[in-house]
């Protein structure tokens, strides 16, 4: 039997977990900050560093004692290390190491989208390699060609907002709070996913790749009744948000499937892994699946707690790395990207 302590801070949520063999869940604690970001309408890396400060050591004593266990039965401490907020992993890595010293335990240094791409897998009953992953996120809106857990290539990538954050920027236009994709994709529910023809990119060498600037320039184009000069309206005033909501959230959904389906296509492979915040998303989950069907492809998705940041995808991901002698000394740095 493995225990791994799994340690998470690269964003907005300071998270600990206790797993066991890679697998089994014996605790998952996520602190979210939203609320101490949410009148800023984006996380603010300053606040994101303190809170994550105070937060670090209570998160870390409540994984421990949800799970029954203490420090002295773990056999490493996987911590994320990158990409992120620098001063915000930077905590987390701190706290990791003065564990991992107290106790003489090795660290795990995980990679924040590569434990994404593992949730996906963790709930799984077999692996699923060779796959095509699409990490959808508020910070990341890319696709990958995993070989197995600990090796993935990336095959592109937006080429400026991520998917999340055009949700969330999109929700502010509208009036909804922060985070932006629960809200917008609730107000949906309302609406017509066809009642406005926003545009989907597509690359025009035929390759693949995102974009979702020009979506949310057409948003507020069509918010401003179709004349840039028009002032943006409040969202009390704006007649058909529901519509808008719904025909954004499927312009979205659109390119999301379209491109994940080439690329699956083009390296000829039958599964598919959708993982990251955006991963909640009902219409994607039901777009995915179905169209994914209809070509022989199988998607899978973590459930939704496991979507969003958490610490369980790091000790899940941080046992195949430990189990590969992928450990680190107290000389570990994060870096941003
Ligand atoms: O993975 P995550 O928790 O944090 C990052 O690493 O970014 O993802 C957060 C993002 C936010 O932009 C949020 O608006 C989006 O995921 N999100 C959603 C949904 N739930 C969360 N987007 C669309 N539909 C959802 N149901
Ligand atoms: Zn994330």
């Amino acid at each position: 039997m493995t225990l791994l302590l799994g340690l998470e801070s690269s964003c907005d949520e300071t998270a600990a977990a206790v797993v066991r063999d890679g697998r089994v869940v014996l605790s998952s604690v996520v602190h979210s900050q939203i609320a101490e970001h949410a009148p800023y309408g984006g996380v603010v890396p300053e606040i994101a560093g303190r809170s994550h400060l105070r937060k670090v050591l209570p998160v870390v004593d409540r994984a421990l004692a949800d799970a029954g266990v203490g420090l002295d039965d773990l056999a490493a401490i996987a911590v994320t290390v990158r990409p992120g907020l620098i001063g915000s992993l930077l905590v987390g890595l701190s706290a990791a190491k003065g564990l991992a010293f107290s106790r003489g335990l090795p660290l795990v240094p995980v990679h924040h989208i590569e434990a994404h791409v593992h949730a996906a897998t963790m709930e799984l009953d077999e692996a699923p390699y060779p796959c095509v992953a699409l990490v959808v996120s508020g910070g990341h809106t890319s696709l990958y060609r995993v070989e197995s857990a600990l090796e993935m290539h990336l095959l592109a990538t937006t080429l400026d907002d991520a998917a999340g954050e055009a949700f969330d920027k999109v929700a502010w236009l509208l009036g909804l709070g922060y985070p932006g994709g629960p809200a917008v994709s609730r107000l949906a529910l309302e609406g017509d996913p066809r009642a406005i023809e926003f545009p989907r990119y597509r690359a025009k060498d035929g390759g693949l790749g995102f974009s979702f600037s020009g979506l949310k320039t057409a948003v507020l184009y069509h918010l401003r009744g179709g004349d840039p000069r028009n002032p943006t309206p409040p969202a009390e005033a704006i007649a058909d948000r529901a519509d808008v909501a719904a025909s954004f959230e499927q312009a979205v959904v659109d390119a999301l499937v379209h491109e994940t389906l080439r690329a699956a296509e083009q390296e000829g492979l039958e599964r598919v892994l959708v993982a990251g915040g955006v991963a909640c998303n009902r219409r994607l989950r039901e777009e995915m699946t179905a169209r994914g069907a209809a070509r022989g492809l199988r998607a899978a998705f973590p459930s939704p707690a496991y979507c969003t940041d958490n610490a369980v995808m790091i000790a899940g991901l941080g046992h195949e790395l430990l189990r590969a002698g992928r450990t680190a000394g107290l000389e570990l740095d994060a870096c941003p990207r």
